[in-house]
């Protein structure tokens, strides 16, 4: 756990996100820049909830993420639309939660030690795709209906910056 950042982890998974996002609303007033604010959010997530990987793969051309700013152990490079859990939640504009990675066909190992993920789809105020945020627990079914609550909510930050 990151010291300036509180430990959520004892919280209801959607009280935490409600305060990740009021933080995040807070260190992000007046700023405009998506970079920044993905390593801010990033940074938040990781260390309150204590997760293996937490961070943003940007479309950085057509049918193409590239990863962003994150938090963790290295992640992949580049990922295709329509590959791995990262490339379906993109190509699909939809969350995708895996309960268990070994069970999600072409899933892309970047840490063996991923067990289940989260992928939401990050839109902005024109309605484009921007990234995908990504999130990896070193344990199986990690993440229900209230981490696509809270997650789906926080990322609103880039449709309404
Ligand atoms: N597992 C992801 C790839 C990204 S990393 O886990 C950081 C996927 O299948 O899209």
């Amino acid at each position: 756990m990151s010291e300036a950042i509180p430990d959520l982890r004892s919280h209801p998974r959607a009280e935490a996100y409600g305060i990740i996002a009021r933080d995040a609303g807070a260190i992000l007033e007046g700023v405009t820049d998506d970079v920044a604010a993905m390593s801010t959010i990033a940074a938040l997530i990781h260390h309150s909830l204590g997760f293996l990987w937490t961070g943003f793969y940007r479309v950085v051309a057509p049918g193409l993420l590239q990863v962003g700013p994150y938090q963790g152990s290295l992640g992949c490079i580049e990922i295709e639309f329509g590959r791995g859990v990262c490339g379906t939640a993109a190509r699909d504009r939809k969350t995708v939660i895996v309960e268990d990675v070994e069970k999600f066909p072409g899933h892309i190992s970047c840490d063996s030690r991923s067990r289940s993920e989260i992928v939401v789809p990050v839109i902005n105020g024109k309605g484009e795709l921007i990234a995908v945020l990504d999130v990896d627990a070193d344990v199986t079914g990690a993440f229900s209906a209230d981490d696509k609550a809270g997650l789906e909510k926080i990322v609103e930050w880039f449709k309404v910056k």
